[in-house]
Formats: structure tokens, sequence, C-alpha cells
């Protein structure tokens, strides 16, 4: 069965939105745009499957819906809205975490990563986080789905409770009325310069909200003071940049720096090494620090400006969660007679 194309994404209410929240997801959310219907989500339900304070998780959850709107998601054309407004995706992941297999949730290296040593004392709600990322997405029967590179495991385990459901249920599928396959495969949209940016302190390390180093990253709200002073400090080796992408094999700062810049100015990191090819740091930073400042600032402005007016900001995941809601209703209706529950 063809489906219908559709684009669906969220991104996380826990902390600081940071530059490779940006590049690897909200940027590519925006470029989406004009070729599908979106949805964008701030997954506050996932966001608690580690401790949230109930008096910060408002603020965060606007500051992502105004990050969406400042990097430029039209919130009239598409779809945002904040995941705990749309009870279907929890119904539909219940579903889901019976289809799903302990061995499967077992490989998940994000899991082992956050629940770290005392494992034991992870929420339940941490280990079964990636059946309600399936739900997310297959709630509307999503096709495509933009991420950064750390969301390709979680991607291909989607595929597999989706594939694991239409094969389960073939017959009942079949019976209602829903042709062969209920479930599209949705696909991992992960493409660009900067699918995993690195901390700006450890090339090996991914730039994330919970570093507990600020420099380490460079968030969506920072000056532009903070981020030339973070762009300046940032790791780097001792030798002149490369003129080709072969010579960043084994240098992963440079690779980062060269990768931010190509990602920001909408290029390549041959192009980006075409023009720098043999300079220094010290001039390559000063040209990140001008292109960064140029590009992030409005997006800070923009984004303190809509939080400081949250009654629109909560008018808009109203009315997000409304429109989602038709569409999420309509598939657990299918999926409770698919399943064989009774239903008004
Ligand atoms: P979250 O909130 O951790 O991150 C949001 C998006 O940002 C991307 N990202 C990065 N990309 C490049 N470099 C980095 N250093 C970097 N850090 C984060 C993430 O890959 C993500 O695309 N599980 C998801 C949220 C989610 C979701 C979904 C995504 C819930 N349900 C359904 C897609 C579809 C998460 O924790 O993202």
């Amino acid at each position: 069965m063809a489906f219908k194309e559709l684009v669906f994404s969220g991104v996380q209410p826990t902390g600081n939105l940071h530059l490779g929240n940006y590049l690897g997801a909200i940027k590519r959310f925006v470029e989406l745009q004009d070729r599908y219907d979106c949805i964008y989500c701030v997954v506050d339900l996932h966001a608690i499957t580690v401790w949230q304070d109930p008096a910060e998780l408002p603020r965060a959850i606007r500051e992502v819906t105004a990050a969406f709107i400042a990097c430029g998601i039209d919130p009239r054309k598409h779809i945002v809205f904040n995941q705990s407004q749309v009870a279907e995706h929890a119904e539909l992941a219940w579903i889901f975490n019976c289809v799903a297999r302990l061995g499967w949730l077992n490989r998940m290296t994000q899991f082992k990563e956050k629940a770290g040593k005392d494992r034991e004392n992870a929420s339940v709600g941490l280990y079964a986080y990636p059946t309600l990322m399936a739900s997310d997405i297959l709630v509307y029967r999503a096709t495509h789905v933009p991420v950064g590179e750390d969301q390709k495991q979680h991607l291909e385990l989607s595929r597999d409770i989706a594939q694991k459901f239409n094969n389960d249920f073939a017959a009942s599928i079949r019976a209602h009325g829903f042709g062969d396959t209920f479930f599209p495969l949705p696909e991992p949209l992960i493409t660009g310069e900067a699918t995993r940016v690195m901390s700006l302190r450890d090339g090996a390390k991914k730039m994330s909200k919970s570093d507990s180093s600020d420099q380490s990253r460079i968030n969506l709200t920072d000056d532009a003071d903070a981020i030339a002073l973070k762009i300046r400090r940032a790791k780097t080796d001792p030798h002149p940049l490369p003129s080709e992408e072969k010579g960043l094999e084994g240098r992963p700062e440079a690779d980062n720096l060269v990768g931010i810049y190509a990602a920001l100015a909408g290029t390549s990191r041959a192009s980006v090494l075409a023009q720098y090819g043999n300079a220094q740091f010290s001039t390559f930073k000063t040209a990140l620090v001008d292109l960064a400042v140029s590009k992030l600032g409005p997006i800070g402005a923009e984004m303190k400006r809509l939080v400081a007016d949250p009654l629109s900001i909560d008018a808009v995941l109203a009315d997000g969660a409304g429109r989602a809601q038709k569409v999420a209703h309509e598939t657990m209706k299918a999926v409770k007679d698919i399943v064989g529950f009774v239903r008004a």
C-alpha cells in the first residue's frame, strides 16, 4: 500500500536547546516544510523518563515551541504541539509495548548510556522510551523522520515494530479492509553536514544538553559574546586546516568545526576547505564566530520575544494538538479494530 508522505519529528523539552539540535534536527525540519506536510512535537512524555522539576517543565515546553517558530516552522501550515495533549501517543505505545520484544529494547545504546551503572534505579519509562517514540511516529502513520545520527537506532526499532505489527495482525488488517499493511516503515532522514555535532571541548563526545560543561555547547539562546567565547575556546589541534576533506580524518575537533561551518552556511565541508584550506584556526574561528552569530543571533532574540508571551505559545500548542488528535484518533480506532478490542 502506498502511504501518504508525512514528516514527523520530536524534540525533548529537557534543558537548553543547542547547536546540535538546531543543525541536526530543527534546521532540517524547517527545510522539509516546503516539500511535505509536517508534524513537529515537543515530546514532554519522553522528557519525564528522567526527573523533571514540575516548576520548570512548562517553561521548557514553551521554549522548544518558541525555538521551532523562531527557526522558521510555520505552525499554521503544519502542526506544532506537545505530546501530552494527545493521549493517543501513550495509548498506542502500550500496544507497541506488547509488540516489541525485550531483546530489542535490551540492545538500545541510549538506554545503556542514560541509565549508566545504576540501571536498577532507572525508570521503566526510560527503558520503554523507544516504543513511545515508535508510537509518536506511527500514530500519524508518518513516512519520513528527520533526526540526528544519535536517533538512528530508535528509528530502526520503530521500523521493526511497524513490521511486526503488520505481520502479527496481517489477517485482521486485511479483514478490516486496510490492505496488506497498516503501518508504513518510517524512513529516517539523516542527512547534511551536521548529523552528529560534537562537544566543543572534546571531539569524541556528542554535543549534548546534559553535558555538565556549558562551554561544550552553543545554546540557541546564547548571546553574541557567549557564542564568540565558546568558539574561541573550542578545542583544536596545532595544525592548519587541510585543503581537502580527507585531511580531516583523525582530526575530530577540526572536522567538527568545519562541519558546523558548512551546515550553518548551507554548503559542504569540501567547499569550506576550498576557502579555508591551510588557514590557521585563529582565522577560521573568527569567520565561524561571525557566521554563527549572524545565523543564531536572530533566532535567540526571536525565542526570547516569543517566550515572553506564554499565552500565544499555549494557543499554538492547543491548536496543533487539536489537529493532531483528529488524525491520531482515526488511527487508534483502526488499531483497536485490528487488535480486536470492542469499542463504541
Ligand atoms: P532530543 O530531544 O535528544 O534531540 C532532538 C533532535 O536533535 C538531534 N540531536 C543532534 N543532532 C546532531 N548533533 C547532536 N549533537 C545532536 N544532539 C541531538 C537528535 O537526533 C534529535 O533529532 N528521542 C528523540 C525525540 C523524539 C523523536 C520522536 C524524534 C521522541 N519521539 C519521534 C523523532 C521521532 C530525542 O530524544 O531527541
